[in-house]
């Protein structure tokens, strides 16, 4: 069988299952293949004990992979966005084809990248980059290519779902899950990447460009983590018949795109709802099939190293074909690319659950109402705890109907600026999810 000849750089958590499964599934993969992907070359500073290098040339330095006559396709798994962007522009510029599970890389130079790659005749595959195992990449860019895609919206960060649910569940502490998310090797080398939202923007800006045929606009997400959650807010949510997760959202409307990634209130009863664990989904409203949801593992070296071998499988079987007959890596050549403009978030409009702590007499309530008033905010529900033993302030929790984020910091301002406020206002979206 005609073999092709691989190289790996960085031989990590997702490297050392890439590995494993080449050799785990040699049949099967060889068989879709219709050739023998054979690893010849492994750039790493350090070996994996899980890994059986025996019959690979291994470097410290991974430009020498880079620079392997021998290698075909490089597979980048160092992480990063300087080296490894050095690292795919030399593999690309020596003809050789790039599986990669980097997004930070793809979210940030990826217009370079794929430009590159189209000017070199070579491709550059990506669907590690997003949720881990779910071809959700393959999904937008082929399975869905007849549908104008009106919005998607994601769990599409493992360890932050983790996280949550761990504390949801189990009132664990943050950073006790956090670390435990680290050493199941779920969570990125910064692990503020995950539970900042900047890992959950990544993907999301690769989504949007995939979704809606737009560049690569990394810089233009709105970002927000889960570090402020707080159970006390999990628990209300849920008393008002929602689930809190740590959501990226998508939208195309007439005068642009919306791309957000933060906390969300989403009703109880979705399918997106159950979504738990370091488990991802996305959820995809295509004009012609509606909803569809995309769901699996979302981190860890197997589920990471299904997607890497699946593209290395499409670049094996696309040997040989003319870089035309290609599908381009977004979908859409480069030069197609439509570069929309970008919803400012004082316009979006959601639903918003707001808390407050106030002072439990008599007239609050009715100023807090009239300033939601003046915004033309409409509230939705409202629930007001009665105070524990001891205690003057009352939690007062408000369910909005849609107004936008500019009318809500607006009317959030007034009321934090009253007396009988204490504290900041607690100010987490709402979204329905459907359409
Ligand atoms: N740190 C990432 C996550 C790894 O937790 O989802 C997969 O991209």
């Amino acid at each position: 069988m005609n073999p092709i000849k691989v190289g790996i750089c960085g031989l990590g958590t997702v490297g050392g299952g890439t590995l494993n499964v080449l050799r785990d599934n040699v049949e099967v993969i060889s068989a879709r293949a219709q050739a023998s992907l054979q690893v010849v070359h492994v750039g790493a500073r350090r070996d994996n004990p899980d890994c059986d290098l025996a019959n690979i040339r291994v470097s410290r330095d991974i430009f020498e992979v880079a620079h392997d006559p021998e290698v075909e396709i490089l597979v980048e798994l160092i992480g990063g966005t300087s080296v490894a962007r050095e690292l795919v522009e030399a593999a690309i510029v020596s003809g050789k084809h790039v599986v990669t599970a980097n997004k930070a890389l793809i979210a940030v130079h990826g217009n370079e990248i794929f430009a590159l790659a189209e000017k070199h005749g070579v491709e550059v595959r990506y669907e590690a980059a997003i949720a881990g195992g779910i071809p959700i990449v393959k999904a937008l860019r082929e399975g869905l290519a007849g549908n104008r895609i009106e919005w998607l919206a994601g769990i599409i960060n493992g360890t932050g779902n983790f996280i949550l649910t761990e504390m949801r569940d189990k009132g664990r502490e943050f950073s006790d899950v956090l670390a435990e998310a680290q050493a199941l090797g779920y969570a990125e080398a910064d692990p503020t990447f995950d539970v900042e939202g900047i890992d959950a923007a990544h993907k999301l800006v690769i989504l949007a460009s995939l979704a809606f045929g737009i560049p690569l606009k990394f810089d233009a997400v709105y970002t927000e983590g889960i570090t402020e959650l707080t159970t006390q807010d999990v628990g209300y949510a849920l008393e008002l018949g929602y689930i809190i997760k740590h959501l990226g959202i998508a939208k195309q409307h007439a005068e642009g795109v919306e791309l957000r990634v933060h906390p969300t209130l989403i009703p109880d009863h979705l399918l997106l709802s159950d979504v738990d664990g370091v488990k991802n989904a996305v959820l995809v409203e295509g004009s012609a099939v509606g909803p569809t949801l995309y769901y699996g593992a979302g981190a860890g070296a197997q589920p990471t190293a299904s997607a890497v071998v699946a593209d290395l499988v499409d670049l094996a079987r696309n040997f040989g074909v003319e870089q035309s007959n290609r599908v381009p890596a977004l979908g859409i050549a480069q030069s197609s690319l439509r570069d929309l403009p970008i919803i400012p978030m004082a316009n979006i409009e959601t639903p918003w659950y707001l808390r407050m702590e106030v002072a439990d007499k008599p007239g609050v309530l009715s100023r807090v109402a009239s300033i939601f008033s003046e915004q033309g905010i409409s509230i939705e529900a409202l629930i007001q705890k009665a105070p524990a033993e001891g205690q003057t302030l009352v939690s007062l929790i408000v369910l909005t109907n849609k107004a936008p984020q500019g009318s809500v910091d607006t009317a959030v301002g007034g009321i934090e600026a009253l007396d009988a406020i204490s504290g900041k206002v607690t100010r987490i979206r709402v979204e329905a999810l459907d359409g």
